[in-house]
């Protein structure tokens, strides 16, 4: 029989955020207390235990404006397992494409009774415009961040975080600050770098980018991260190697290297795990490219890749955002 599972405690300045739009959003505390709730809902999952029905007769909207498969079905089925009612917006059937305005889309769906929009977008700053939009006309519907532009993803941060902890047996509390993650690929266009750097500082760990200097940030926008264009070098020492795919589709002109030519290159394998630390664990946020950025027979060795459990961890993760946004009591 297992031990019974303590939902954690909402800070005591209370949760205030509204929306969703940023790591920056949260306080240190109300980080915490969000790592905490996804870690809570994660083990109620594995467990098989009744998940509480919080969001009962609250309803959420997904707005997906950009391709998506786990961040959208993760949102779904994290809104669905808390008693939500949620509407997927079919936005290939949808006015958008008639040429209406994201403000009116969004005042409309929360005109109907959205108490949350989750908002994926390919221009920065889309969950904050979307939240003033709603603002303005008095509607009181959270705004979620579901990955806009090239620098921010928060709720991918989040669910890395949660699987880093899972995997080291610890809680948020307890940091990473002896740890040291690199982060390899196509840095300059990630949104999944943007937010990782963000709150993985924020939980004291080293964070290193790894790649080709075609796909290192500007220093400028990360001014306290290592950069490494050798491979080898940039893994040493790591206790997490997350890759990342060329993202072909944010790039003005295409990459210089040929996809072969990046495998050999920066290619994430078993052998490329041997130059990092002990027990070193894989990850990537999805979607890859198998044979590109990462081997294939490395993405499915779960003695090795995290890459299953990120997924499972983005349920509960987003089970936990949901929970600490839209509902007021513990
Ligand atoms: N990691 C991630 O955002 O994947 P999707 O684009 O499939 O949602």
């Amino acid at each position: 029989m297992s031990d019974t599972i303590i939902r954690p405690e909402r800070p005591s300045g209370g949760f205030s955020p509204k929306h969703l739009t940023g790591i920056s959003d949260l306080s240190d505390a109300e980080l915490i207390y969000l790592l905490d709730l996804a870690q809570y809902y994660g083990r109620l999952t594995r467990e098989g235990q009744i998940i509480p029905q919080r969001l009962a007769c609250r309803t959420q909207v997904n707005l997906f404006l950009e391709n998506s498969t786990r961040t959208n079905v993760s949102f779904e089925l994290a809104g669905k397992k808390l008693g939500a009612d949620i509407l997927v917006l079919p936005v290939a059937a949808s006015s958008v494409h008639k040429g209406e305005a994201l403000r009116d889309t969004c005042q409309t769906l929360a005109a109907m009774g959205a108490d949350a929009m989750i908002v994926r977008n390919v221009e920065h700053g889309t969950s904050a415009f979307v939240a003033d939009a709603l603002a303005e006309v008095h509607l009181p519907c959270s705004v979620i961040n579901a990955g806009e532009g090239t620098r921010s993803h928060p709720t991918q941060a989040l669910l890395d975080a949660v699987t880093m902890l899972d995997s080291l047996g610890r809680s948020a509390a307890d940091g990473l600050s002896d740890i040291t993650v690199a982060i390899c690929g196509d840095v300059r266009h990630s949104r999944v770098a943007g937010s990782n750097i963000e709150l993985l500082q924020r939980l004291g760990a080293r964070v290193r980018c790894v790649g080709p200097a075609e796909f290192m940030p500007d220093k400028s926008a990360y001014p306290h991260i290592e950069q490494f264009t050798d491979l080898r070098q940039g893994v040493a020492a790591c206790q997490f190697v997350m890759g990342l795919r060329i993202q072909l589709e944010r790039m003005k002109d295409g990459p210089t290297m040929s996809a072969p030519d990046f495998h050999d290159t920066y290619g994430l394998t078993h052998e490329t795990l041997q130059f990092a630390a002990p027990g070193a664990k894989v990850m990537h946020p999805g979607p890859m490219n198998r044979g590109v950025e990462i081997d294939g027979r490395l993405a499915d060795d779960r003695n090795h890749s995290l890459v299953l459990d990120q997924v499972a961890n983005g349920v509960s993760t987003r089970m936990a955002v949901l929970d600490a946004l839209l509902t007021e009591q513990d």
